[in-house]
């Protein structure tokens, strides 16, 4: 394979899978293996194109795994069909990089890595809204450049969160996570916007504030909002949680910046173009209380013209989901739904797959986002 530098483990492998980026650990490769395939991974930190994908495909590849920073379109899915191919997975829960009916089209099924980035993710959405609120990466700046003269009344005033109201746009289940995090650990009151009801969320919330009061405390509350404006108008952290598809692109634009307190805080671990970042950078320019901590970004890995430049935002590469422990498990999921396709199993039809996580896990594929749509069989059924 010309171009990239690529490392191939297990030549003798009959069957023979193409990963365009390592992935950590090698339990993933473990699972490969145990499949009987040659695997072929790609080394090199720099994105691979189309046709270098194409090109390392050749005229035998029974399955690809994926990165989200690849556009795996009708192209990629009918040359993996001539390919030989059977099953694409991508490294990532998220698959808007992924034509999904591209790949139903020519019979491939597409699996993603949802269960292990749950609470990683949120974490990481806890740690940003706080070093927004009490912007740490100004201060911290600020010492390493030794300007500290001492303790000051003044010095890097923030915002407290205890008690305040967080806004949650898309009560999946990192946002749920998250609010959780929020609640539990700061007592923080939640109104979401959702297109649908979370009652769970709502009745472990109202369990929670019953509890408190049981304490002598006072309760918090968690309310669905009609609008996403309701959201945006009441809540002192908004933080974005939900897919990106046609209907979310900019679900932040410039007019809903405009309905946000000066002082609110906003938080993007999902995808960048849910936010107008261009919009963003005017409003931080023009609103130096409000703070944002993002992420992710529009043009990822560039930043709209201005983004770091102001001290009110922070900013991080697209590392939410980056512990060993999920960068792992994402990996194991990710071998799992190829060697599991390649094998003939059936689709996991549970959202529970921390059994894949497990050294016998069920005979069967613990993603498919296509399955229905591919009429596969399903696990147990
Ligand atoms: C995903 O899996 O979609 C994440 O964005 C990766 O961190």
């Amino acid at each position: 394979m010309a171009g990239k530098e690529w490392t191939t483990v297990n030549p003798v492998g009959s069957r023979r899978v193409i990963v365009t980026k390592q992935l950590p650990g090698d339990r993933w490769l473990g699972v490969l293996r145990g499949a009987d395939c040659q695997v072929d991974i790609c080394m090199s930190e720099s994105l691979l194109t189309l046709d270098e994908i194409k090109a390392a495909m050749g005229d035998h590849c029974d399955g690809a795994i994926g990165q989200l920073t690849e556009v795996w379109g009708k192209d990629l899915f009918a040359a993996l069909k001539r390919a030989g191919g059977k099953a694409y997975s991508n490294y990532a829960v998220g698959y808007n990089n992924v034509d999904v009916a591209a790949a139903t089209e020519v019979g491939i099924p597409v699996g993603n890595t949802p269960g292990v980035l749950t609470e990683t993710t949120a974490e990481m959405a806890v740690g940003l809204t706080f070093a927004a609120a009490r912007r740490l990466i100004e201060a911290d700046t600020y010492m390493r450049s030794e300007r500290f003269k001492g303790w000051l009344p003044t010095l890097f005033l923030g915002e407290l969160l205890w008690r305040k109201t967080l806004g949650i746009i898309g009560m999946g289940r990192i946002g749920s996570a998250y609010a959780r995090m929020m609640v539990e650990g700061h007592k923080m009151n939640v109104i979401y916007y959702d297109l649908h009801r979370k009652a769970d969320m709502e009745d472990y919330i109202s369990a929670y504030s019953a509890f408190l009061k049981d304490q002598g405390e006072e309760p918090v509350f968690c309310h669905r909002a009609e609008s996403i404006e309701e959201v945006l108008e009441k809540a002192d952290v908004v933080s974005v949680h939900t897919v990106l598809n046609e209907n979310t692109y900019h679900v932040i634009n410039r007019e809903r910046l405009g309905m946000m307190k000066k002082n609110a805080i906003l938080v993007n671990s999902s995808r960048g173009p849910l936010i107008d970042e261009a919009a963003l950078v005017d409003h931080c320019r023009e609103h130096p209380s409000f703070r944002t901590a993002l992420d992710v970004f529009e043009d990822e890995p560039d930043m709209k013209p201005g983004l770091k430049d102001l001290d009110n935002v922070v900013v991080v590469p697209h590392i939410g989901s980056a512990t060993g422990w999920t960068r792992q498990g994402m990996a194991t999921l990710a071998a799992r739904n190829v060697a599991a396709i390649l094998l003939g199993y059936p689709a996991w039809n549970h959202e529970d797959i921390s059994p894949f996580l497990e050294d016998d896990p069920p005979k069967a594929a613990p993603s498919i986002v296509n399955a229905k749509a591919l009429n596969m069989p399903l696990y147990g059924a």
